[in-house]
């Protein structure tokens, strides 16, 4: 191998430019090339590629987004789309790809991978943290760190006016988001997806919260909460079922993606892309590089697709007590 390509694809995700970084000055440590791709496959398909020297990723580690640019391309899945990609590789002389995304990112890339024999290597880059393989995806940390900030500034006002707040959260179809900014945040009420316990229980504990004295509440809602209504049904369902309060919805929104990475994301972000391409040069393909117990470690591609990321039942048992 002597050029790698990296390109960040699907939804950004804080820690993006960090791992692009580290891809970047870990190929010119083994003094092989490195090329960044635009847009994701897009622009791989569209031929938008740009050599990439150790000088010129300085100053991004802290910056949030990919300077990359990022896109979900319906081009790629098709076989025309994927051939166009494969001859732009090809032309520019690059023998492997690292790509920074999730699961519709690699699932891209593995079939790529299938079609043309072409090594690929993944690195978890969401905010969501639904990726098997990894104990945190690039970006979870820092996103976790927004939302508390935000609920943070979101209960003083609830305080004041003796509110009650639906925040609604991220996370696509995991709950990992608002269990742990729910805990973090002191949440009286946390709504996942994967634990619907009815939303008579949410009645109960807003009851026995007013009972206990308090005098504002905030309920956590995962964006994929299977509770069958959204955060303004929620709030409206609690209007008709709890009269007397005075409530408010706040749906924190894009905001979580954005922001410079969290040291930790740094960090990760920089120990993966070490990984990613000293497994490149070690022969690997098609794994995903993740995180366990502080190890470094690989996944297959195909496992880190299909398998299930599972939420921590303990927080929800520690909620629970939190709001005695
Ligand atoms: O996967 C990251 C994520 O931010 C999800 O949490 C959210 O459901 C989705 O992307 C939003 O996508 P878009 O930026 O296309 O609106």
């Amino acid at each position: 191998i002597s050029k790698i390509g990296v390109l960040t694809s699907g939804g950004d995700s804080p820690g993006m430019n960090a791992a692009i970084r580290s891809v970047v000055r870990t190929c010119a440590f083994h003094k092989i090339d490195c090329v960044g791709i635009y847009r994701g496959y897009q622009g791989l398909i569209e031929g938008d590629f740009k050599e990439l020297n150790a000088r010129s990723v300085k100053n991004i580690i802290n910056r949030g987004g990919t300077f990359l640019k990022s896109a979900r391309s319906d081009d790629f899945r098709t076989k025309e789309g994927r051939e166009k990609a494969y001859q732009n590789l090809l032309e520019h002389e690059v023998d492997a790809l690292v790509i920074i995304g999730g699961d519709g990112s690699f699932t891209g890339g593995m079939i790529f991978n299938e079609e043309f024999g072409f090594p690929v290597i993944g690195i978890p880059g969401t905010i969501d943290n639904d990726i098997f393989g990894t104990k945190s995806t690039l970006g979870y940390d820092t996103a976790l760190n927004t939302v508390v900030e935000a609920i943070d500034r979101i209960r003083d006002t609830a305080s004041s006016h003796n509110r009650l707040f639906f925040v609604e959260v991220m996370g696509r179809d995991a709950g990992h988001i608002a269990l742990n900014t729910g805990v973090g945040a002191g949440a009286e009420e946390i709504l996942i997806p994967e634990e619907n316990l009815g939303l008579e229980r949410m009645l109960e504990s807003l009851e026995r919260s007013e009972a206990s004295g308090k005098t504002s509440s905030i309920v956590v809602v995962a964006e994929g909460d299977k509770s069958g209504k959204n955060v303004f049904e929620l709030a409206e369902y609690v209007e008709e079922n709890l009269p007397g309060y005075d409530i408010r919805v706040s749906v924190l929104g894009h905001i979580q993606r954005g922001g410079a990475p969290s040291c930790y994301d740094r960090v990760l972000a920089s120990r993966m892309g070490v990984k990613a391409v000293e497994s490149l040069l070690e022969g690997k393909s098609n794994y995903m590089v993740g995180i366990n117990n502080d190890e470094m470690l690989l996944t297959p591609l195909d496992k880190a697709v299909k398998g299930k990321t599972e939420i921590n039942k303990e927080l929800l048992r520690v909620s629970d007590i939190m709001t005695t």
